[in-house]
Parts: C-alpha cells; structure tokens; sequence
C-alpha cells in the first residue's frame, strides 16, 4: 500500500438553507470526527476541513420562500450549524463558508485556469425565461401541475408529493415560481465541461485503481461509468453565486458543483500556509465523507476537475454512506420529520455523547438504517449505562472503598490468569479497533470498544473483590488480591478512555478528570498499557458517565415528531386526490357488489424499492398456497426493512396491472389520515397467510 505522509479530510460542505438533523449527523459528520479524531490520537499530520455551501439554487429558493435575501439566509444559519457542530463535538479545524473572499477567487481561478487551457466547450441552449423578472429560471423555479399525481404545487425538477423526478417540459401549465408568469424559452450561452474525455482516466483511477472503496460508492460509480458520460454545463444563468470571471458573463455564476468542491481547497488556504502541502503534494491522502446523494460529485466531476486543472491530488477514498430514516419513515425536511440537531442539544444538555453513540452504532454504513427513540433508549440503559459506565462506576467506588482512594500496588504473589487474560484482551482489542475505523467500519470498532468494558465486568464479577472484604478481618487476609483486582480494573478504564475518545469524546474526557491524568495519556500509543495510571496516586470522586434515559422523555421525543410533522407546502395547497380531507360520499352499493371482491390476508415476505420510482415498492406477498407480486405506492412511508413480516390485507382478484415493468398482481388496502400518513390495513391478532376477509 502507498505510504501516506499527511492526511486531509473532508465532510460534505451542508448548504446553508436551514439547519442540521441527525441524519446529516450520521451519514457523515461523525465518522468523519471519529476518523479524525482517531488519526489525531496517532499524532498523525491530519487537517479536518468543512465549511458552508452557500450557493446555488437551495439557497435562493429559501430565501423566495422567507421573502429576504440570500445573505440574509446564509448568514443565519451558516451560524445555526456551526453551533450545532460545535455542540456536539464535530472537531474541525476550519468551518469556512463559500461566500468568504478567499473562495470566490480560489473557485474563479480554477474556472480560468481551466478556461484557458481549452478545457471547456461553449454552448447554447434553450432554458425557461421570466419575461417579467427578466431572468432565466432554473428547473426549481419553474412550478406546474405533476403529469403523475396532479398536484399543482411541482417543481420543474420534481414532485415533492409523489416523489417523480420531472423535467420542466413534463409539467403541465408551468409557470415562473418568481412572478406567476409563463416561461418562455430563450437561447442562453454556457460552459461544459465534457467529462466523456476523462472516462478512460475515471476508470483507471476508479475502477481499476479503487476496488477496496466501499460496495455502495464503487457500484455507483462503476454504474455512471459503464453508461458513459456526457457533457455538463459548469456554469448557470443567476446572479447569486460566483461570478463567471470572464468578459460577456453578465449574470452567468459558476455551478454550485463547480464551487462548493473548491471550498475545500479554500478552506484549507484559510486554514494554514501550508495548505498547498495538503492539496499538491503526492503522498497526501486525500479523504471525503459524504453521504450518498454526493457520490458522484465527489468521485467523479470533482475528481475530473481536479484532474482537468492539474497540480492537485485526487481523492484517495469516499467513504459514503447511505440515509438514516427517522421512526421507519424517511427524513423529509418539508414534512418536518426529522430530529434537529440543536433541538436535540437543547432537550437533552450535556448528553452529546448519548446521541454520538446511537448514531454511530446505528450508522447507516452499509444500507439504510433507522433511527427510532426507542432504540436510543434501549441502546443507552442498556449499553451505555449498564455497561460502560457501570464498569467504570464500580471501579472507581470500589477502589475509594477498599484502597482508599488511591491507585493500589500490583502484588506478583497473586497476580493470576485472569490478569494475564486482561491484558492480552487489550492487545487484541488494540488491533481489532485500529483496523476497523481504518477500513471505515466505525459500528464494528465501537462495538469492539465495548466489548472491552463488557470483558471488564465480566472480571469484576469474577474476581468479586465485595466478597473478598465482607469483614474488617477477609479484608485484611485478602488486601493484595483486592489491589490486584482493582489495580487492573483502573488500568482498564484509562485504556477505555483512550479507545471511546474517538467516538465519545465528552465521556473519555470526564475519565480522564476521575483519574487525574492529562489529555496526552488519550495518544493512540498508550493503548494496551497496564501503567497508565501510578500507583499511590490518589483520584478523584465517582461520578455517573451516563444516566438513563426516560419513557416520558422518549414519549416527549415521539410526540414531538409526531407534532411537527406537517404536510410539504405542496400537498397543503392541495390535498392529494387520494386523500381527500372530507371523504366523498360513495352511492350505496348491494351486498352482491361486495362479494365480488376477494380480499385475503397475507403475509409480506419480501420488499425492495423500484428503480427510479421514488414511491414505489416492490412486494411479494405470501398467501399460504402461492406468492404474489405487488406494487405498492407506499415508499415514501415505510422502508423495505421496515414491513418484512408485516400481514396486509390484498384485493387478490383485482385485475393485474404493469408498473415500471413490474406485473402487480393485486392491491394491499391502506388506511391514510388527513396528514397523508400511510398505514396497514391488516387483522388485529394474526392469521394463517391466505385468510379470506368478508
Ligand atoms: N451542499 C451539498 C449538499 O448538502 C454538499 C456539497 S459538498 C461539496 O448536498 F463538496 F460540494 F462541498
Ligand atoms: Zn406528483
């Protein structure tokens, strides 16, 4: 493997058009502080860089939406995420914002640079343009009726209610979402890049060069370049943004992918003197944590850019990862289903750590996960408190009771097997733990941490030092076994505080203040030792790592969310056709017309999403005596890992109809409230699968 001399590290630049949710959270800021952090402990060269996206069109539609400026909106929550980073500990060396100076010249620069090396191609096109406004209008901007569901509310690029991608020229009836007016379509000039050029250079460097990057991240990015890729405009039509520092570019700006990737070199430049060291210089090891919506960007158009531009290193890994859903639904920021990272913050002060440690061992590494406040309850009474901080608990009450506050000798006479065995665990566990978070496997690692403290209770309950001193007299015949015992448990518990320091730093930190020992003891180095604290040093009072968490307060949690939860401006403007707010009365119908419907109980046994249908699942439902396949527009309620076992009830003699090439062979019968919510309609104890419903 190439021999790295210094490491920089990225997390996605977040755009500043609201704040932070765990999601964001999970998917990569806290790997990447575990990842540096760890790195740091190591005393390896590593810089941490992020910042703001301030550009781009997310922007501009919040600032539309609030009625103010665009720096208006960067600047108010540029501040609300710094805050919510800084809060939860994310250790960045630099949280810069792509509207400093420092970018705008470092992202026009690169821009020239690659203009006048003849990198990118001119061209024209057509694109909507307001005639009243006066502007060309991005695909976002351009608001119609949906071809798929009817809401009238869908944007050029999507429809927020049914989830289908669109193009402006699918909507029905468009408009300029900046004056009502309807858009027209004008010749406009912009710059390609054309990234066909750099494929054969993509797949060595990608396919042939980067097998060992995670599944998700080089199937992706294998799939984009096994369907070949196409010129992309670099620029847009837009007067918020950087500048396209050209003559005859009167409102054109740089795309937002063009500039926000640069932000990284910029922050650096902030950052240090140094910085070209980091960006120019081979052996370099050049790291993004992204989640999966950024992987193309990050492996491929910037990856190119870099190349096109030349002088830079590519990145030498992209650790991405997938989404994280909230309470078995996916997070949806207009919904407003999502938890709030400085909600969080507030509600529950001083426990960073808690929220650290669910989303770390629930990270959606290699598939979506879910995020539920019932979990966060199990995980933390019963992980946290029961074990971790139980062991280190007893360890320091035990000793302050039976060695007088002070680290005790290690006697050799009894020193036994069970010692030895603790020591080679630490051993073990050293490699174990190092060579997960370097393979970006931060569960497996954390998971291996606590196992540590579990061998540690398993020690503590084995050696049973309360029963060695059940009298003054036991006591005194057993003291250098009770030393030994407890000895080897504070060894212990500094050896926890170095290895949980990467992931939950406030907790390492309040170990350290037990002991008494300075932050240096946390170097990576350290690990393993058995002479991290002197013995006769005397150390301070217990106090709890971890409380637990109550039912009201995860009742209080749920509720919230439930509270919270309103419907995406679309759909309020009008509700959707399927779930009308005053059901329409149906004409009364006879016995013999119900009776023509067959409705059976079944048994979901297998779901998987739809390709490039956004609210589509795909079912198989068992029904005792066969399977059926059934589409079900249900995607944006429930995740495929979610209903695996659930019982429906299915119109089994309906008519079988194609969707996205899929044969459905019947229809699962849902209950929808008046805020759209989706759920199934099924027998209240369960059933035999096949169960006829009359
Ligand atoms: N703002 C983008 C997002 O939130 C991420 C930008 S990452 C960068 O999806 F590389 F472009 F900075
Ligand atoms: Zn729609």
């Amino acid at each position: 493997m190439k021999h790295f001399n210094r490491y920089l590290v990225t997390a996605a630049l977040p755009y500043a058009n609201g704040p932070v949710h765990i999601g964001h959270l999970a998917g990569c800021y806290l790997p990447a502080d575990i990842y540096v952090r760890y790195l740091r402990a190591k005393k390896t060269d590593v810089k941490f860089v992020c910042g703001t996206d301030e550009h781009g069109v997310p922007i501009t539609i919040k600032a539309m939406q609030e009625n103010v400026n665009p720096q208006d909106i960067v600047d108010k929550y540029h501040a609300v995420i710094k805050e919510s980073f800084d809060a939860m500990g994310i250790s960045f060396d630099i949280f810069s914002r792509t509207s400093n100076q420092v970018h705008h010249q470092t992202a026009a620069d690169f821009f020239s640079k690659m203009y006048n090396d003849g990198l990118f191609e001119e061209k024209e096109s057509e694109q909507y343009f307001d005639e009243i406004k006066q502007v060309f209008l991005a695909d976002r901007y351009i608001i119609g009726t949906c071809p798929n569901c009817g809401n009238d509310k869908a944007y050029g690029d999507q429809c927020e209610r049914c989830g289908t991608s669109l193009s402006p020229d699918e909507l029905i009836n468009p408009r300029s979402a900046l004056s009502d007016a309807v858009p027209v379509k004008r010749k406009t000039k912009h710059w390609y890049m054309p990234l066909q050029n750099y494929e054969p250079w993509l797949k060595e460097y990608i396919i042939e060069g980067h097998k060992e990057w995670k599944n998700n991240v080089y199937g992706q990015c294998k799939s984009w370049l096994d369907s070949g890729l196409q010129s992309r405009a670099m620029t847009r039509d837009s007067n918020w943004g950087i500048k396209v520092p050209l003559k005859d570019a009167e409102g054109k700006v740089l795309y937002v992918w063009f500039d926000a990737p640069i932000g990284y070199i910029s922050a650096t430049k902030e950052l240090t003197d140094q910085w070209a060291d980091y960006w120019c210089k081979e052996d370099t090891r050049l790291i993004h944590f992204i989640g999966k919506d950024n992987i193309v960007f990050h492996c491929i158009i910037f990856p190119a850019m870099l190349r096109a531009h030349g002088g830079f290193v590519v990145p030498d890994n992209v650790p991405a990862n997938e989404f994280l859903n909230i309470e078995g639904e996916k997070v949806s920021t207009s919904r407003n289903w999502a938890v709030w990272v400085h909600d969080y913050i507030r509600d529950f002060p001083d426990q960073q750590d808690i929220l650290r440690y669910v989303l770390c061992t629930t990270a959606p590494e290699t598939k979506d996960n879910d995020f539920t406040w019932k979990d966060f309850q199990d995980r933390n009474n019963n992980e946290l408190v029961a074990n971790f901080g139980n062991f280190v608990n007893r360890t320091m009450v035990l000793m302050h009771k039976l060695c007088g506050g002070k680290v005790p000798a290690m006697h050799a006479s009894v020193k036994d097997a069970a010692d030895d065995a603790i020591y080679a665990m630490l051993q073990e566990a050293k490699v174990k733990i190092s060579d997960s978070i370097e393979n970006f496997r931060f569960r497996d690692a954390l998971n291996e941490v606590m196992n540590v403290a579990r061998e540690g209770n398993r020690y503590l309950q084995e050696k049973q030092p309360w029963i060695l001193a059940k009298t003054p007299e036991l006591q005194a015949a057993n003291q250098e076994k009770i030393d030994n015992c407890l000895h080897v448990c504070l060894q212990l518990t500094a050896n926890l505080a170095i290895f949980i320091n990467p992931f939950l730093p406030f907790t390492s930190q309040k170990i350290c203040h037990m002991l008494k020992v300075v932050d240096r003891i946390l170097e990576w180095e350290n690990a393993g030792s058995m002479k991290l604290v002197s013995v006769g040093y005397s150390l301070r009072a217990p106090e709890l790592l971890f409380k637990k968490v109550e039912d009201d307060q995860v009742k209080a949690q749920v509720d919230k969310l439930h509270a919270g939860l309103k419907q995406s401006a679309a759909a309020q403007a009008q509700p959707a056709p399927v779930a009308a707010p005053v059901p329409e009365k149906k004409p009364e119908i006879q016995y013999d017309d119900f009776a023509k419907l067959e409705l059976k109980v079944g048994t979901i046994i297998a779901a998987e999403k739809v390709a490039k249908a956004d609210k589509l699942l795909k079912l198989t439902i068992d029904l005792g005596t066969e399977q059926r396949t059934v589409v079900s527009g249900i995607a944006m309620h429930y995740t495929p890992e979610a209903i695996v076992g659930k019982q429906v009830t299915l119109v089994a003699n309906l008519a079988p109809r194609k969707m996205k090439g899929i044969e459905s062979q019947g229809m699962i019968l849902m209950a929808e409230d008046k805020d759209g919510r989706l759920v199934f309609v099924n027998p209240a104890d369960a059933v035999a699968p096949g169960s006829g419903v009359s």
